[in-house]
């Protein structure tokens, strides 16, 4: 395990990945009812951007630095809960910003298989009592911790993308989700360095039968060079309604925002599988 999400953070993917995290679990929470979270692949939780990893790559000059210099009303929620975790000195991760978001019904289950990644996760929700903290495999995870017993709630897959076989692993993740929690939304982040991987991912999910899939994406340049992180997109499954419009309307102003005005960016919201 290489991939360390320090060098990483903050960055206009983890702004793609956290600006609709943060819509889809403020529209789940529209209902009263108690609602779970379980973060796959967590990360540590909160990230010192002043770090020799975040400035050695400076990724996040180009993602939430950004975003705070120029305030958008799209991103108005986002960028809010970012400032409230401490940025531009920190930039909080996946199970921060669900955890700044939890209401006293809810709680968040958050894996984390990186042993040192894992200490500082659980040494930052030490004594939370609606935080549990998993030393787990992701994959293993979605068969143990699944369904919830609130019988609501969202399952967040953030593989690192590090190894071969990680748009399978994710297929096969959602597939077994939705299966044994039919009701649940689930979103799964992935990269768009060039097109064929990612069309091959849609048609499995679309060919394993699930239902009810939108595919959220956003590019900076024309995805052809497969060395680099081009883009990214979050599929989404059982999206809550407006998810389409509103969930637009954030990728927009993502692009207005973080686009390099390179030839060939662009963004969409396509339906991967239908309702
Ligand atoms: C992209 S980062 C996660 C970032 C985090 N979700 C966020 O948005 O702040 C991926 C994380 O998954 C961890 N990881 C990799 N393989 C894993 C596995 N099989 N199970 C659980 N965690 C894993 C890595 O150590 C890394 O911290």
């Amino acid at each position: 395990m290489n991939y360390r999400h320090a060098f990483h953070a903050g960055n206009f993917a983890d702004c793609l990945k956290h600006a609709l995290l943060v819509w889809l679990l403020r529209t789940m929470q529209a209902k009263a009812t108690p609602l779970r979270v379980l973060d796959t692949h967590a990360g540590i939780g909160r990230y010192d951007l002043s770090a020799p990893e975040a400035q050695r790559t400076g990724e996040w000059q180009g993602g939430i630095g950004r975003l705070l210099a120029a305030p958008d009303p799209a991103l108005a929620e986002y960028v809010a809960l970012v400032r409230q975790a401490g940025a531009p000195a920190f930039y909080p991760g996946s199970p921060a910003l669900v955890r700044a978001l939890l209401r006293p019904q809810d709680q968040l289950l958050a894996c984390e298989l990186h042993p040192e990644d894992h200490a500082l996760l659980r040494a930052h929700f030490r004594g939370d009592p609606q935080v549990a903290v998993h030393h787990r495999d992701a994959w293993e995870a979605l068969k143990a911790l699944t369904p919830f017993p609130e019988k609501r709630g969202l399952v967040l897959m953030d593989p690192p993308f590090e190894q071969e076989g990680e748009f399978d692993r994710l297929a096969a993740g959602v597939a077994l989700v939705n299966h044994r929690f039919r009701a649940a939304v689930q979103a799964c982040w992935y990269p768009l360095k060039h097109r064929a991987p990612v069309r091959a991912f849609h048609t499995a999910l679309k060919d394993s039968g699930v239902r009810d899939i939108l595919a959220a994406e956003l590019w900076l340049r024309e995805p052809t060079d497969p060395t680099r992180l081009n883009g990214c997109g979050l599929v989404v499954v059982n999206p809550p309604w407006k998810f389409e419009a509103e969930g637009s309307a954030i990728l927009a102003a993502l692009l207005r925002q973080l686009g390099t005005r390179e030839a060939g960016e662009g963004w969409a919201m396509q339906r991967v599988a239908d309702e």
